[in-house]
């Protein structure tokens, strides 16, 4: 499977179209933003790991029966998956507070929340991705209903339910994520984009190192290293890549 025309890029990807009309092909990209792009980087290896990181995840809810647009892994940098339309909302899970939850809420950084939140966002830079009610959802027209925001929550808590204790396993405390949904041609709602610490926080269980992209917000240096880290930790003693 070959890319074929650019059809969008994006802060951390490109997406080609591929000579099947229902499959486009993702290239991770080296680059590091932060702050709605107002913070830029490169590190190199980073995509790689990204997609790296993406593919063990993407597979393993797959088993667990998330329905995805994962299909394989082709090279280093290039992931081939199912075409859907990206539903504009960001959706954000926590288990601990901190990030923009602390500074928004004033909850003290690292609380333990008594339950998992899960968060709209809006998926448009040029608002800076401002906070989302169900209503707000249905006045945009980014879903058609409120069930399907109810889908969204359902399957978001799905994902957190798998990755949670398989990171714990793994020594990694999973503290929040932002995952992205789409429609694929059938308007079946199916997980996209990509699952990897550029949008997710780890923490070790054991020392509370940050193994994620606050690394790089908040210049701590050492993202690659850590970036590696989460992948052998997801690999265990199985590596499959
Ligand atoms: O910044 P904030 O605390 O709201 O981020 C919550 C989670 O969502 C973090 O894991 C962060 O990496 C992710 N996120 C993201 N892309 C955004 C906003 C948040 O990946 N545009």
């Amino acid at each position: 499977m070959e890319k074929r025309e650019l059809l969008y890029e994006g802060k951390a990807k490109k997406l080609y179209t591929t000579d099947d009309p229902g499959l486009l092909i993702s290239e991770f990209k080296d680059d590091l933003t932060a702050f709605n792009g107002l913070k830029k980087a490169s590190e190199a290896g980073k995509g790689a790991l990204n997609n790296k990181i993406s593919t063990e995840l993407f597979k393993l809810l797959e088993q667990n029966g998330v329905p995805t647009h994962f299909v394989r892994m082709l090279d280093e940098n290039h992931m081939l998956h199912r075409r859907v339309d990206i539903i504009l909302i960001e959706v954000i899970v926590r288990n601990i507070a901190t990030g923009s939850l602390s500074k928004n809420l004033g909850i003290p950084d690292g609380t333990v929340l008594p339950f998992t939140l899960v968060e709209f966002d809006y998926k448009n830079d040029a608002l800076g991705d401002p906070k989302l009610n169900d209503q707000h959802c249905l006045i945009l027209n980014l879903v058609n209903s409120f069930e399907e925001l109810d889908t969204l929550r359902a399957m978001a808590r799905q994902v957190n339910d798998i990755l949670r204790p398989f990171f714990h396993e793994k020594g990694l405390n999973l503290v929040d994520f932002k995952l992205e949904f789409g429609k694929d041609a059938q308007g079946n709602i199916i997980l996209a984009d990509e699952i990897s610490p550029d949008n997710c926080r780890f923490w070790d269980l054991q020392t509370g190192e940050k193994m994620d992209k606050d690394r790089f917000r908040q210049g701590m240096g050492g993202l690659k290293v850590a970036y590696e880290e989460v992948l052998n930790r997801i690999l265990g003693d199985n590596g499959t890549i």
